[in-house]
């Protein structure tokens, strides 16, 4: 007989029906209450035996962290809790769990601070709050590839290993096979890279977009999903050095459409979350409502985990342009009171604590700021009219910040090609993107959405370390 997974068990009434599980410990109360949990639920299923029945030997092997396979039969429950339980007539000792070692562990069941859960990723996951985030994490993971796919996106494998650095910010982590002790030289004393294993600087990728832009202007419209790698030394709660995005490219999209994608997109994973994910989503929502409540008045989000969720579901993101959001911010009180700790006049970049201000103070919703200054953003950037400005656009989210930055793309050649020399981007070191303006160049448009930003929003957790398995930050690549 196959044992069943806990959740299906919690979801049948086949009351009466002999079944075998098979999970870990949680908890083993009064020598008779065992609870079980295997991972596909946040819920445990309670075994109970009649520990008359049972070797000494066998009962104090059964604590917090062992792995056991139960054999009994499912009744209703006689407590309160939950509807239905085992009643016991087998259990199996599958692996043990020293109680001395678990003591020193996130698995002993009790209130650990994240920090610590942290030091312990490796166990992390045997955790409610992490079961709950991780499921999620999946459940969005497998959203994006449907969205997609059901509007007929093509997923898109763009390298990891790459020359190009697309945002040109400089921030990559290099890739090469040389001994390090003895890289060989050129006469004047550079790196020589004609001896590497590719016969030039490569470095692990910063993003797919340019490759992808090349997937669409053939298959119409397609999409990234995948590692993303930032040598940023912000040591920040949204910053990892490895995250993953996800980038859609659409061939004859402008800046508009691009938007509205975005806001379908955004809108539908958040309800994919609210309709699938119910069980982990309240007990992320009781979490969270208990973190709010230990802060100031003043920061306090007045939505609840599970209602902001439902607030972008069902209201439309606000739409201003950068000109627009530094007019308002111009115009604010702490601008006023001189409370920004960074400048604010048109041409400079948006800091976090003016984005804050726009999407949580004067707005309250999510906010879509687009056409800013082509000066500090990407070369690839469509140009606007007044010579200023490009079509780009970021998503602001409560709590978050920058979830999504997009744009519509520099189409033409002629204008490309100056970019290019702008920014002091060599022509041919990014001559097959350049080729492609060349032969039915079209109007086209795409963004990236920063996956672990999305999971923190449907989570609510306040670190971007704890939305990923194995976080990778400065100074961090353990396990
Ligand atoms: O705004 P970014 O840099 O845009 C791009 O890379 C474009 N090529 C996207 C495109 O148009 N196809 O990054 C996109 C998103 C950000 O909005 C943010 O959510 C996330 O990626 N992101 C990070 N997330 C975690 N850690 C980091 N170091 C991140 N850097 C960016
Ligand atoms: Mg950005």
């Amino acid at each position: 007989m196959k044992h069943t997974k806990i959740k299906a068990l919690l979801e049948s009434s086949q009351v009466g029906e002999k079944v075998i599980v098979k999970g870990w410990v949680r908890a083993f109360r009064s020598n008779r209450f065992i609870q079980i949990n295997d991972g596909s639920t946040i819920n445990n299923i309670q075994a109970v035996i009649e520990y008359e029945n049972f070797d000494e030997a066998i009962l104090k092997k059964i604590s917090t962290a062992a792995a056991v396979e139960v054999h009994g039969t499912l009744i209703e429950s006689q407590g309160k809790g939950q509807s239905v339980e085992i009643a016991v007539e087998n259990v199996h000792i599958l692996g043990e769990a020293n109680p001395d070692e678990v003591q020193k562990t996130v698995m002993q069941p009790k209130k650990h601070s994240l920090e610590f859960l942290r030091e312990q990723a490796h166990l992390r996951f045997r955790t409610n709050t992490f079961g709950a985030v991780f499921r999620i994490r999946h459940g969005l993971t497998f959203a994006i590839h449907k969205f997609f796919n059901d509007k007929g996106f093509y997923n898109l494998h763009t390298p990891i290993l790459t020359s190009s650095d697309a945002e040109g910010a400089g921030e990559m982590f290099h890739v090469t096979n040389f001994d390090l002790n003895n890289i060989p030289k050129t006469e004047d004393g550079k790196v020589d890279y004609s001896q590497d294993f590719f016969n030039k600087p490569v470095n692990l990728t910063v993003s797919g977009q340019l490759e992808a832009e090349l997937g669409a202007l053939a298959l119409g419209q397609v999409y990234t999903f995948g590692p993303t790698f930032r040598a940023e030394n912000s040591n920040t709660s949204r910053h990892l050095a490895e995250f993953w995005m996800i980038e859609p490219e659409v061939a004859f999209n402008d800046l508009k459409d691009n938007m509205d994608l975005t806001e379908e997109f955004l809108k539908y994973l958040s309800n994919y979350v609210l309709e699938n994910y119910a069980d982990d989503l309240k007990f992320l929502n009781d979490r969270d409502v208990k973190e709010q409540s230990a802060k100031p008045a003043k920061d306090r989000n007045p939505l609840t985990l599970i209602e902001r969720l439902e607030f972008v579901a069902n209201n439309e993101f606000k739409r201003i342009t950068y000109t627009e959001a530094i007019e308002i911010l111009r115009n604010s009180k702490p601008f006023k009171k001189k409370k920004f700790k960074y400048d604010v006049e048109w041409g400079v970049d948006l800091h976090s604590e003016h984005e804050r201000y726009l999407v949580e103070k004067e707005f309250n919703c999510p906010v879509i700021i687009t056409d800013y200054p082509a000066d500090i953003k990407a070369f690839y950037m469509r140009q606007n009219d007044d010579g200023k400005t490009v079509a780009a656009m970021d998503v602001l989210f409560p709590g978050i910040g920058e979830i999504v930055g997009g744009s519509q793309r520099e189409e033409r050649l002629d204008v490309l090609k100056k970019k290019c020399a702008d920014f002091n981007i060599d022509e041919k070191e990014v001559w097959w993107y350049i080729d492609s303006r060349k032969f039915g160049t079209v109007p086209h448009a795409g963004f990236g959405l920063g996956f672990e930003r999305m999971v923190m929003f449907a989570t609510g957790m306040t670190n971007i370390r704890d939305v990923i398995p194995f976080p990778r930050t400065p100074g961090n690549a353990d396990f």
